[in-house]
């Protein structure tokens, strides 16, 4: 098992098959790291498909992503942490892709810094895998929408910048990303925040998403 721990952050992967359950190889994990029995790992999916972990104090969290032949997996304990990973390959449409979903800012500077069409794809897969990771962090995924979060569009090696953020998502300052290679050919990026976007009551009602308004600053 490959791992890396970054902050309050601990994050493993492993090889993948198309169609294999990662819940079952998370769950196996999980219940490693926590000490605890698999039959005592309490995990359920909200009304956005989001994993939440329940049955144990202190807002642990959970995500996970798969792609091509890797999966990865996130676990923290008070944060909400969101994980994507993509497997890099040609993505001869990755400007209309921008054009359609990201900032009209962000499609100007890949269209205006790329240097050739390698260098567009691999700097708008930072972009999606950045994005993608806060928009699971905070739990209504992609629907939520790629154009409600700015960042920084960024060369190989680096870890995109949030610049500006829809407010449901807290302040741009309030989260942690961190952009790395976990095999060759796959970028991986993992967001986090301690800003309260994790339900207050796992048992709440309907398990709804509560954003904390009262921590607002
Ligand atoms: C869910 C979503 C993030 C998956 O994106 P993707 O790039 O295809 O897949 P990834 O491999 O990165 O992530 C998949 C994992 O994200 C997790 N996930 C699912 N919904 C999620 C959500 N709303 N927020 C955060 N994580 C979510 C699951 O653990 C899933 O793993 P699984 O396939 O083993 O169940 C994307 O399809 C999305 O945002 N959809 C909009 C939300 C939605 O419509 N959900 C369905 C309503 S029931």
């Amino acid at each position: 098992m490959n791992t890396l721990r970054i902050g309050p952050v601990e994050c493993a992967w492993w090889p993948y098959r198309r169609g294999e359950n990662a819940q079952t190889r998370v769950r196996q994990w999980l219940a490693e790291a926590l000490g605890i029995a698999q039959s005592a790992l309490i995990l359920r999916r909200d009304p956005y498909g989001r994993p939440r972990l329940d049955g144990k104090p202190g807002g642990h969290d959970v995500n996970w992503s798969h792609s091509g032949e890797w999966l990865i997996a996130a676990y923290v304990v008070g944060a909400a942490v969101g994980i994507d990973i993509e497997w890099l390959r040609p993505r001869p449409k990755a400007l209309a892709l921008a054009q359609r979903f990201f900032v009209a800012e962000e499609t100007a500077a890949l269209a205006a810094e790329v240097a050739d069409a390698q260098d567009l794809e691999q700097r708008f897969t930072r972009l999606w895998c950045a994005k993608e990771a806060v928009l699971k962090a905070h739990g209504r995924g992609l629907s939520f929408g790629l154009d409600k979060l700015r960042f920084t569009v960024v060369e190989e090696d680096r870890t995109p910048q949030l610049l500006a953020c829809d407010s449901a998502l807290g302040l741009p300052e309030d989260w942690r990303i961190h952009a790395w290679t976990p095999v060759p050919g796959y970028l991986a990026t993992v967001a986090w925040t301690e800003r309260n976007l994790v339900p207050r009551s796992a048992a709440g009602a309907g398990n709804v998403l509560a954003i904390d308004q009262t921590s607002a600053r």
